[in-house]
């Protein structure tokens, strides 16, 4: 009755989401209300849009004010929840013993009958017969008193049911306050709102390894300082690689179909090649050493240098610099897993160095008409399993949420991912230096089953590779 929805009360509260994993109670993931400082860092610039006022403090502080009220009151509600959870306690020691009383009192029944009837010496009777009334009546107000008692907690869990029905309801309008405030951010607005997405034919010069060509600044390189340029690395997880830049390749020509075409080819040297897909040409990364070669790193992070908190466009076509930190793009990992069986690679790396392996035997994303959702076979690796969880689900960005969560899975992880409620892994949040790190909701780069979700990895990349036959 209401008690297990009683008790479950201040779980839902506590762990937000959580209520869709119970075949996974491993992991639960916490949605707090964001109460964060509105940097650039946070903001994401969306498709050109005109000029938006700017935010005034003003807005900004009462937001904060509005988002400490809220919590001030999610606090009272989680006290209260606690409290009614030791009120369920009591109606249930209550309705035992009532019963244990009703027990007894038919046992009085029989014996006041038995002893009546056969004997019925009227000294005795009248003796047991005051004794079983006064019984009686105390045990029918026990019994009173318990259902009251039960009466009363049922009444009060309506009640605070609403309440959170009520909180729940403020808190997804306050999420689409922040992300309006997100959006009208400074720094990330201005000058990047000139900047067009990239075009879906990125140009990457035959020199750009190393270079800082324009490329792929559309997004945010303007956060990159000019240390993380130097020391970015090479390599699908930036192995340690000899200080200063590999010997530029002698370019492999090109396009080719994948990064295996060209390994087949002879080509044995990883770095930045152009690929065919349909009529366009778009730049990636191909490993060529590694466990055989003929990998396409479709992901990597490694320095935080690119934004991922960005739009479905953005995810859609690709962004980021294929010799740093990118994204390929939903489309293009569409196209080519659609040409035959594909293997998926995601290498991880911890901020001690440690590495991780997760390969999957079959990888595909369905067309965009079905959001790029993710097709996934078998897991193999010592990584432990953090994607299939996510299998069938098709991709979410902040602003096309197709989660089965009711907030905004991306808004809360700041990027976009196969989203389910909300997430056993995120190669896409944001890049926290450190590993273990601050923050009201679970954004950082994480693999639950390999560091947990509120770690933040160091290195990570994500490498396709069609199948072996
Ligand atoms: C800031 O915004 C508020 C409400 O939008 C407005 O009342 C106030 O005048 C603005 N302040 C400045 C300095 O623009
Ligand atoms: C029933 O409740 C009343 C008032 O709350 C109390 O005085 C009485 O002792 C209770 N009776 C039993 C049998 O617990
Ligand atoms: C891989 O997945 C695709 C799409 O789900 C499927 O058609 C194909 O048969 C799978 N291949 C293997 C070897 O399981």
């Amino acid at each position: 009755m209401a008690a297990p929805r009683l008790r479950a009360l201040p779980l839902l509260l506590l762990l937000g989401a959580s209520w869709a994993q119970t075949a996974a109670p491993r992991c639960t993931y916490t949605f707090v209300l964001p109460a964060q400082k509105f940097t650039g860092a946070v903001c994401w610039s969306g498709a050109a849009r005109p000029a938006p006022e700017a935010v005034n403090a003003s807005e900004v502080a009462a937001l904060r004010m509005r988002v400490g009220q809220h919590e001030a009151l999610l606090r009272d509600l989680q006290r209260l929840a606690a409290a009614d959870g030791a009120v369920a306690g009591e109606v249930r020691a209550l309705r035992k013993e009532s019963r244990g009383l009703s027990a007894r009192l038919g046992q009085l029944r029989a014996q006041l009958q038995h002893e009546a009837e056969p004997s019925a010496g009227p000294s005795a009777g009248a003796e047991l017969g005051a004794e079983p009334a006064s019984a009686l009546a105390l045990l029918g107000e026990r019994v009173l008193n318990a259902t009251a008692e039960a009466q009363r907690a049922a009444a009060r869990f309506h009640q605070l049911d609403a309440k959170f029905q009520e909180l729940a309801q403020l808190v997804s309008q306050q999420g689409g306050l922040i992300a309006r405030l997100e959006r009208l951010c400074p720094g990330g607005a201005g000058e990047q709102q000139q900047v067009p997405p990239p075009p879906l034919v990125p140009v990457v010069p035959l020199t750009l390894v190393g270079s800082t060509s324009n490329a792929g600044r559309s997004l945010d390189t303007a956060l990159e300082s000019p240390r993380d340029q130097t020391l970015r690395q090479q390599g699908p997880l930036a192995s340690p690689s000899p200080a200063g830049r590999p010997a530029s390749p002698t370019k492999p020509a090109g396009p080719w179909q994948d990064c295996a075409e060209a390994h087949q080819a002879g080509h044995r040297q990883s770095g930045v090649y152009e690929l065919r897909l349909g009529r366009h040409v778009v730049s990636a990364w191909c490993e060529q050493q590694l466990e055989g070669g003929g990998w396409t790193v479709i992901q990597r992070r490694q320095d935080g240098s690119v934004n991922f908190f960005t739009t479905w466009q953005q995810y859609k076509v690709g962004f980021g610099r294929p010799d740093g930190e990118y994204w390929l793009g939903l489309e293009p990992v569409h196209q080519l897993t659609s040409r035959g069986d594909h293997e998926l690679l995601v290498l991880l790396e911890d901020w001690g160095g440690r590495g991780a392996r997760a390969l999957y035997d079959n990888f595909s994303l369905e067309p965009e008409s079905d959001h790029y959702r993710l097709r996934l076979g078998q897991y193999h690796g010592d990584a432990g399993d953090s994607l299939s969880w996510h299998n069938d689900k098709p991709f979410s960005t902040v602003d096309r949420d197709r989660d089965s969560y009711s907030g905004n899975c991306a808004l809360y992880q700041r990027g976009g991912w196969w989203y389910h409620a909300c997430a056993h892994s995120n190669l896409n949040g944001v890049w926290h230096r450190g590993g273990h790190y601050r923050s009201r909701y679970q954004d950082g780069v994480y693999w639950a089953e390999f560091r947990g979700g509120a770690y933040s990895l160091k290195k990570v990349a994500m490498l396709i590779r069609p199948a072996r036959l």
